[in-house]
Protein backbone atom coordinates (compact mmCIF):
# COMPACT_ATOMS: atom_id res chain seq x y z
CA UNK A 1 0.00 0.00 0.00
CA UNK A 2 1.45 3.27 -0.78
CA UNK A 3 2.54 5.87 2.32
CA UNK A 4 1.41 9.04 2.58
CA UNK A 5 2.61 11.70 4.43
CA UNK A 6 1.42 14.66 6.45
CA UNK A 7 2.07 16.81 8.96
CA UNK A 8 0.73 16.73 12.69
CA UNK A 9 1.87 19.28 15.81
CA UNK A 10 5.06 19.69 13.24
CA UNK A 11 5.82 16.13 13.04
CA UNK A 12 6.31 14.47 9.87
CA UNK A 13 4.01 11.02 9.69
CA UNK A 14 4.25 8.40 7.07
CA UNK A 15 1.68 6.05 6.92
CA UNK A 16 0.10 3.03 5.24
CA UNK A 17 -2.73 3.84 6.52
CA UNK A 18 -6.32 3.69 4.08
CA UNK A 19 -6.54 6.80 1.74
CA UNK A 20 -10.36 6.73 2.75
CA UNK A 21 -9.65 6.88 6.65
CA UNK A 22 -10.75 9.84 8.56
CA UNK A 23 -8.29 11.73 9.36
CA UNK A 24 -10.04 11.75 12.61
CA UNK A 25 -9.58 8.43 13.16
CA UNK A 26 -5.65 8.66 12.16
CA UNK A 27 -5.23 11.27 14.93
CA UNK A 28 -6.58 9.10 17.62
CA UNK A 29 -6.39 5.36 16.60
CA UNK A 30 -2.85 6.18 14.75
CA UNK A 31 -1.30 8.57 16.51
CA UNK A 32 -2.80 8.27 20.23
CA UNK A 33 -3.75 11.87 20.03
CA UNK A 34 -7.02 11.55 21.74
CA UNK A 35 -7.86 15.60 22.74
CA UNK A 36 -9.21 15.39 19.35
CA UNK A 37 -12.89 13.63 19.77
CA UNK A 38 -15.14 11.71 18.00
CA UNK A 39 -18.89 13.07 18.33
CA UNK A 40 -21.08 12.98 15.75
CA UNK A 41 -18.85 12.22 12.50
CA UNK A 42 -21.00 14.24 10.09
CA UNK A 43 -19.37 17.48 10.59
CA UNK A 44 -22.18 19.16 12.70
CA UNK A 45 -20.63 19.05 16.54
CA UNK A 46 -17.77 20.63 16.18
CA UNK A 47 -16.12 17.78 18.86
CA UNK A 48 -12.60 16.57 16.46
CA UNK A 49 -11.89 20.30 15.54
CA UNK A 50 -8.87 19.91 14.17
CA UNK A 51 -6.02 23.27 12.39
CA UNK A 52 -5.39 22.82 9.01
CA UNK A 53 -2.62 25.26 7.74
CA UNK A 54 -4.18 27.38 11.01
CA UNK A 55 -7.67 27.21 9.62
CA UNK A 56 -10.14 25.40 11.61
CA UNK A 57 -11.35 22.11 9.73
CA UNK A 58 -13.52 19.32 11.12
CA UNK A 59 -11.20 16.09 11.01
CA UNK A 60 -13.82 13.55 11.06
CA UNK A 61 -14.81 15.14 7.12
CA UNK A 62 -11.24 14.44 6.12
CA UNK A 63 -9.86 11.78 4.98
CA UNK A 64 -6.18 10.99 4.54
CA UNK A 65 -6.06 10.87 0.86
CA UNK A 66 -7.15 14.96 1.08
CA UNK A 67 -4.84 15.54 4.25
CA UNK A 68 -1.96 14.33 2.63
CA UNK A 69 1.25 17.05 2.28
CA UNK A 70 -0.81 19.27 4.85
CA UNK A 71 0.01 20.55 8.01
CA UNK A 72 -2.24 19.95 11.28
CA UNK A 73 -2.53 21.18 14.72
CA UNK A 74 -4.49 19.03 17.03
CA UNK A 75 -5.15 20.70 20.64
CA UNK A 76 -1.79 18.65 22.14
CA UNK A 77 -0.08 20.89 19.47
CA UNK A 78 -1.37 24.19 20.41
CA UNK A 79 1.09 24.08 23.24
CA UNK A 80 3.26 21.59 25.37
CA UNK A 81 1.57 22.73 28.62
CA UNK A 82 -1.33 23.99 28.62
CA UNK A 83 -0.03 27.49 28.26
CA UNK A 84 -1.71 28.77 25.20
CA UNK A 85 -3.20 31.65 25.57
CA UNK A 86 -7.11 30.39 24.92
CA UNK A 87 -5.95 27.21 26.99
CA UNK A 88 -5.50 29.47 29.74
CA UNK A 89 -8.59 32.12 29.34
CA UNK A 90 -10.07 28.47 29.46
CA UNK A 91 -8.90 28.29 32.96
CA UNK A 92 -9.00 31.38 34.60
CA UNK A 93 -12.77 31.98 33.25
CA UNK A 94 -13.63 28.72 34.26
CA UNK A 95 -15.34 27.67 30.72
CA UNK A 96 -15.21 24.00 30.94
CA UNK A 97 -18.40 22.14 31.98
CA UNK A 98 -18.30 18.45 31.16
CA UNK A 99 -15.21 18.95 28.63
CA UNK A 100 -16.02 16.63 25.79
CA UNK A 101 -16.49 19.67 23.41
CA UNK A 102 -13.79 21.70 25.36
CA UNK A 103 -10.98 20.62 22.85
CA UNK A 104 -13.01 21.41 19.52
CA UNK A 105 -13.89 24.65 20.90
CA UNK A 106 -10.29 25.74 21.98
CA UNK A 107 -9.14 24.90 18.73
CA UNK A 108 -11.69 26.81 17.13
CA UNK A 109 -11.38 30.03 19.61
CA UNK A 110 -7.81 29.88 18.66
CA UNK A 111 -8.04 29.87 14.75
CA UNK A 112 -10.39 32.32 15.43
CA UNK A 113 -8.39 34.99 17.52
CA UNK A 114 -5.42 34.06 15.29
CA UNK A 115 -7.13 35.96 11.96
CA UNK A 116 -8.66 38.84 14.61
CA UNK A 117 -7.20 39.79 17.77
CA UNK A 118 -10.63 41.19 19.09
CA UNK A 119 -13.30 39.71 17.17
CA UNK A 120 -17.07 40.67 17.87
CA UNK A 121 -19.50 38.78 19.68
CA UNK A 122 -21.37 37.85 16.38
CA UNK A 123 -18.17 36.65 14.80
CA UNK A 124 -17.63 34.35 18.14
CA UNK A 125 -20.96 33.14 17.95
CA UNK A 126 -20.01 32.58 14.44
CA UNK A 127 -17.33 30.45 14.73
CA UNK A 128 -18.25 28.68 18.18
CA UNK A 129 -22.25 28.87 18.08
CA UNK A 130 -22.36 25.34 16.27
CA UNK A 131 -20.07 23.58 18.53
CA UNK A 132 -22.37 21.20 20.70
CA UNK A 133 -21.18 19.53 23.44
CA UNK A 134 -24.95 17.63 23.56
CA UNK A 135 -25.29 16.88 20.06
CA UNK A 136 -21.42 15.31 20.57
CA UNK A 137 -21.78 13.15 23.42
CA UNK A 138 -25.12 11.72 22.98
CA UNK A 139 -24.82 10.54 19.20
CA UNK A 140 -21.41 9.19 20.33
CA UNK A 141 -22.58 7.30 23.45
CA UNK A 142 -25.32 6.43 20.41
CA UNK A 143 -22.30 4.99 18.22
CA UNK A 144 -24.48 6.83 15.59
CA UNK A 145 -23.13 6.26 11.87
CA UNK A 146 -20.03 8.52 10.96
CA UNK A 147 -21.03 8.54 7.47
CA UNK A 148 -22.04 11.74 5.26
CA UNK A 149 -24.94 11.99 4.04
CA UNK A 150 -25.39 11.30 0.26
CA UNK A 151 -22.00 10.04 0.70
CA UNK A 152 -20.93 7.37 -1.98
CA UNK A 153 -19.94 3.63 -0.36
CA UNK A 154 -16.05 4.11 -1.72
CA UNK A 155 -16.21 7.30 0.56
CA UNK A 156 -17.23 6.46 3.90
CA UNK A 157 -14.73 5.24 6.45
CA UNK A 158 -16.12 1.59 6.88
CA UNK A 159 -15.07 1.36 3.48
CA UNK A 160 -11.36 1.48 4.58
CA UNK A 161 -9.77 -2.03 5.15
CA UNK A 162 -8.40 -1.86 8.24
CA UNK A 163 -11.50 -0.25 9.82
CA UNK A 164 -14.70 -2.11 9.24
CA UNK A 165 -16.86 -0.60 12.16
CA UNK A 166 -17.82 2.85 11.73
CA UNK A 167 -16.95 3.93 15.48
CA UNK A 168 -13.32 5.10 15.53
CA UNK A 169 -11.50 1.71 17.20
CA UNK A 170 -10.44 3.52 20.13
CA UNK A 171 -13.92 4.17 21.47
CA UNK A 172 -15.48 0.64 20.31
CA UNK A 173 -14.71 -0.36 23.39
CA UNK A 174 -16.34 2.30 25.93
CA UNK A 175 -19.01 2.61 23.48
CA UNK A 176 -18.40 6.37 22.99
CA UNK A 177 -17.56 9.35 24.70
CA UNK A 178 -14.38 10.68 26.57
S1 LIG B 1 -18.00 17.33 13.64
FE1 LIG B 1 -16.56 15.71 13.61
S2 LIG B 1 -17.20 14.42 15.18
FE2 LIG B 1 -18.78 15.95 15.13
Amino acid sequence: MPKLALFVNGVRQETESAAAMPLLWFLRDVLGLTGTKYGCGEGVCGACTVLEEGVAVRACQIDLAAAAGKRYTTIEGLSADGSHPVQRAWLEENVAQCGYCQPGMIVEAAALLARKAAPTPAEVESALGDHSAAAAATRASAGRSTARPGAPASARPEAADDHPARLPPSLRAAGGGC
